[in-house]
C-alpha cells in the first residue's frame, strides 16, 4: 500500500546530506527524515561492534517515527550495521557501498584510487565487493581518509589543512597513474569542488548519491511503498540531530531549498552493555 510516511535517512554525520540531495531529486514527492549521528561521528574511527549498535539504535528511532524505509546514507554503518539492521526488522533497509563497480568500468589505465573510511576499507563486505570487481590487470589503492571527516563536520570543506590532506591522500595515488578515484565515503562529496580545483580533470571522481536514489526507488515501488509521482505534491523534510545543530544547519541550508530547522536529539545505545569508547 502506497504510504505517506517518511523515508529514514541515516549518516554518522551530515555526510548523508550528499544521498538526501540525490534521493530529493530523484522523488521530490516522499518525505524525509533525516538523522545525523554527530555526537559520535566519525564512525570511521570507531570499532565494528560500535558502528552496528549505533546503526541499530538510529534504525530502532526511526522506525519508532512511522517511517517505512531505510536509507543508510554511510558507507562505514552500512559496512558494519546494514546486516544487523535487516536482522532486526522487515522493513526496506537500502545500504551505499563504494563505487568499486563503476569505477573499475570507468577507467582506462586500471589503477584506481579508494579514499574511504578505515573502518569501510577494512570491512569483510568491502574486501567482497573489491573481490567481485576487479578485473585482470587492475589496481585498486585504498586509502583511509583520515582526519577529512572531522573537517567536514566542522563546516570546513576547502581550507588549507583539508587541501594537505587531500594532497597527501590523492598524489601517490595520480604518481601511481590512477585515473579514476572513488569517493568511498558519503562526506567526501563535498570535497569534490576542491579536488577538482587542485587536480583539474585529472581523476574521474566516481560518487553513488544517484545510483542509491535508484536503488530507492527500484525497492519502494517492489514493495509497493512509493507514492504516485508527477502528482505536484512536495514531500515534507525533516533534520535531526544527536550533537549540535550548527553544522547541519549551515550545510542544509547550502544544499536544500527550504531547509526546515534542525532538531537536537538524543538516541541512546540499542545494547547499553556496549562500552562506548572515545574516538582516538
Ligand atoms: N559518511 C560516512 C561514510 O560514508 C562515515 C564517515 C565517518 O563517520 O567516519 O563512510
Amino acid at each position: 500500500m502506497p504510504s505517506n510516511a517518511p523515508i529514514g535517512v541515516f549518516d554518522s554525520g551530515l555526510g548523508g546530506l550528499s544521498v538526501l540531495q540525490a534521493v530529493r531529486a530523484r522523488l521530490p514527492h516522499e518525505s524525509l527524515l533525516y538523522v545525523a549521528d554527530s555526537r559520535y561521528a566519525p564512525y570511521g574511527e570507531r570499532p565494528d561492534a560500535f558502528i552496528e549498535q549505533r546503526s541499530l539504535a538510529i534504525g530502532r528511532w526511526v522506525r519508532a517515527r512511522g517511517a517505512k524505509a531505510f536509507v543508510v546514507a554511510c558507507n562505514t554503518a552500512t559496512a558494519h550495521g546494514v546486516a544487523a539492521l535487516r536482522a532486526d526488522d522487515s522493513w526496506p533497509v537500502v545500504g551505499v557501498e563504494p563505487g568499486i563497480k563503476p569505477a573499475a568500468a570507468a577507467s582506462r589505465s586500471g589503477v584506481i584510487g579508494v579514499l574511504a573510511t578505515a573502518a569501510t576499507l577494512r570491512s569483510a563486505r568491502f574486501s567482497d565487493l573489491l573481490a567481485r570487481h576487479t578485473a585482470q590487470g587492475q589496481r585498486f589503492l585504498c586509502q583511509p581518509g583520515h582526519g577529512l571527516v572531522e573537517r567536514i563536520e566542522a563546516g570546513d570543506v576547502d581550507s588549507p589543512e583539508v587541501m594537505a590532506l587531500l594532497d597527501k591522500y590523492i598524489a601517490p595515488m595520480l604518481a601511481q597513474g590512477a585515473d579514476t578515484l572513488v569517493l568511498g565515503c558519503t562526506h567526501y562529496p563535498f570535497l569534490i569542488p576542491v579536488i577538482e580545483r587542485h587536480f583539474g580533470t585529472a581523476l574521474t571522481l566516481v560518487d553513488t548519491g544517484a545510483a542509491i536514489a535508484r536503488q530507492l526507488q527500484r525497492r519502494l515501488e517492489a514493495d509497493d511503498l512509493a507514492l504516485p509521482a508527477n502528482t505536484g505534491v512536495v514531500g515534507n523534510v525533516e533534520l535531526f540531530t544527536t550533537a549540535n545543530t550548527h553544522a547541519l544547519q549551515t550545510m542544509a541550508d547550502r544544499l536544500l531549498v527550504d531547509a526546515p530547522q534542525v532538531q537536537p536529539i538524543e538516541i541512546a545505545l540499542a545494547a547499553p552493555h556496549v562500552a562506548m569508547p572515545v574516538a582516538p
